[in-house]
């Protein structure tokens, strides 16, 4: 077996509950509880600026949170205790630190515009990241000049993405973001379920002679994708009188060079992926061809450079002025210490509406997990639960929840100052609606304060004290709000790059390895078996009785 640097950093690693700093914050925790956000506003006039920093593209404001000088103090000597300095060294340097999968971690080589080098295994990574960047930016700028022609000598309009998950989500969220900063008419469609109903809705538009799939797939072995790409492909070869013209449609994302020629892509159409690059954290590489294709290779580079002044900050910061750091600190409070089990992602401007989804993906298949990095069961709450949507249609749907249920959800709220698309009032609008509902949810209104505006207001006593139960809002519910300076390539780079560390912090303090997902093969297994049984009209006998029981009814009723 394999025995690294971070096996015995691993196992010199305390269990988190006996440090001293965990030890404070469980008693610290209890006097919390008795004060809440506002009082400790009234209290200090400077808590604004001690607890807000500023970072080049936004402005990072966590002072909306139960947290007091003292609090901070404790989290930030747990940060210490944990040693996430020299666990940021080792994730920087490319030590493996995907204990369990025995790989280093290495998404922030790919942004990595200084350029010093990187060992893994004695190569320096950044030979080969700068030739697939090189690449890159070679193809998109042949396809979006029109050089690049499909079969019938026309120039390409439409980019299919087949992938999914990690080699989904990631390009599809910054392509919605980034959409204005196109100065070029290309389409771009993602393809990621297996529900034929996708597919087919996505390519009966197109015309086959002017479309360019890109199959992304880090391991080219995800069931979903390889359906679909081999129903992308049967689609084109039912127009091709030469199949060699596939080489003209066809190229992929993966780290699985083999599958992929033997699959029929042309071997100079892979862009190469690498094991130390984590799917969800895979934007970055060659996964983020759709958005160079998309949005010109200038602001796929710009997104790159956003994310590495975060990486710079991150990696200089003092701890109390680290934004990731921070950010993983208050959710490891709230989470673990407070016992908040949820956590909602706020995004206030339509081109971030598929952040929240890119971030369940990142934050919960990194850290929803219950075991440390030496296998034993954690015996604390890790991490919350994503959920959340634009703001303003969940201000309309869910936010009573937020603002009034026995369970109180931290949430983030996250704005620009200028819109991406300016009309008048707009933005005004939409940020003061941002800015009044992390007030109102942290303010609330007393029973007091609703009794004297109705008894100002003329209502009759018997109906103020019937009514006013229902009005009370208790508030005391802890925000972070995000404000970018504008939906840049580069905000959005920091923003992502950010959350990135964050999660890897949290994971650190947690003991937990942030960078595998054994939870999703279980259920992949089953599936693949269960698949074979509805194929071959079969069951098998063993099944619980309720899974049994449902795929009986399914063939039964399957019948044509
Ligand atoms: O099943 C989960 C997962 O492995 C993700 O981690 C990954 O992003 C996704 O599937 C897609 O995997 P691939 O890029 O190998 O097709």
């Amino acid at each position: 077996m394999f025995f690294s640097d971070t096996d015995i950093l691993m196992k010199k690693m305390k269990p988190r509950t006996s440090l001293p700093s965990w030890m404070k914050l469980v008693k610290h925790v209890i006097q919390m509880k008795k004060i809440d956000i506002k009082t400790l506003f009234r209290e200090d006039r400077q808590r604004f600026n001690k607890f807000s920093i500023r970072l080049p593209h936004m402005l990072f404001d966590f002072s909306k949170n139960n947290i007091s000088d003292e609090t901070m103090k404790n989290l930030i000597s747990l940060a210490h205790e944990c040693e996430v300095e020299k666990w940021r060294e080792k994730l920087f340097s490319g030590m493996a630190i995907n204990s369990t999968e025995e790989r280093a971690v290495l998404h922030t080589a790919l942004r990595n515009i200084g350029n010093s080098a990187i060992q893994v295994n004695n190569e320096n990574v950044m030979t080969a990241i700068d030739a697939t960047l090189t690449k890159i930016e070679h193809f998109s700028r042949l396809v979006r000049c029109g050089e690049w022609q499909g079969y019938s000598g026309k120039a390409i309009t439409d980019i299919v993405n087949i992938g999914v998950g990690g080699s989904n989500l990631g390009p599809q969220m910054v392509t919605e973001a980034l959409k204005n900063h196109s100065n070029k008419q290309m389409n771009v469609h993602y393809v990621s379920n297996v529900d034929s109903t996708q597919i087919s809705n996505v390519l009966s538009p197109l015309n086959p002679a002017t479309v360019l799939f890109i199959i992304s797939s880090k391991t080219f072995t995800t069931t979903e994708t390889i359906i679909n790409a081999k129903i992308a492909m049967n689609w084109l070869k039912a127009e091709l009188v030469d199949e060699s013209a596939i080489k003209q449609h066809f190229v992929s994302v993966t780290a699985n060079k083999q599958k992929a020629i033997d699959f029929g892509i042309a071997e100079e159409n892979v862009f190469e992926l690498w094991n130390w690059v984590g799917g969800r954290f895979s934007l970055w590489s060659a996964v983020g061809l759709p958005i160079a294709l998309a949005l010109g290779f200038d602001v796929f580079k710009e997104l790159l450079e956003g994310a590495y002044e975060l990486d710079q900050h991150f990696c200089s910061a003092a701890l109390e002025d680290n934004a990731p750091i921070i950010l993983a600190l208050i959710s490891v409070w709230n989470c673990t210490f407070l016992g908040r089990k949820s956590q909602a992602i706020l995004p206030y401007d339509q081109p971030l509406h598929m952040l929240t989804a890119y971030l369940q993906q990142a934050e919960m298949e990194s850290n929803g997990k219950s075991v440390t990095l030496n296998g034993n069961l954690v015996n604390y709450p890790t991490v919350p639960l994503i959920w959340g949507t634009l703001g303003i249609n969940g201000q309309h749907a869910f936010y009573q929840y937020l603002h009034q249920s026995s369970n109180i959800v931290p949430a983030d709220f996250i704005g620009s100052i200028k819109s991406a698309s300016p009309l008048a009032k707009h933005q005004d609008t939409l940020i003061a609606n941002l800015l009044a509902q992390s007030q109102a949810l942290m303010m609330g209104v007393s029973e007091q304060e609703i009794q004297e505006d109705l008894k100002a207001k003329g209502y009759k006593e018997a109906y103020i004290n019937s009514i006013a139960p229902h009005k009370i809002h208790r508030g005391n519910r802890p925000t972070n709000t995000l404000l970018l300076n504008s939906i840049s390539p580069r905000a959005i780079g920091g923003l992502i790059a950010l959350y990135e560390h964050k999660i890897f912090v949290q994971g650190v303090i947690l003991q937990i390895c942030s960078f595998d997902q054994w939870g999703v093969e279980l259920g992949k297994g089953l599936a693949t078996e269960i698949q074979k049984e509805l194929a071959e009209n079969q069951y098998n006998k063993d099944h619980d009785a309720s899974t049994l029981g449902l795929i009986k009814y399914y063939q039964s009723e399957n019948i044509v």
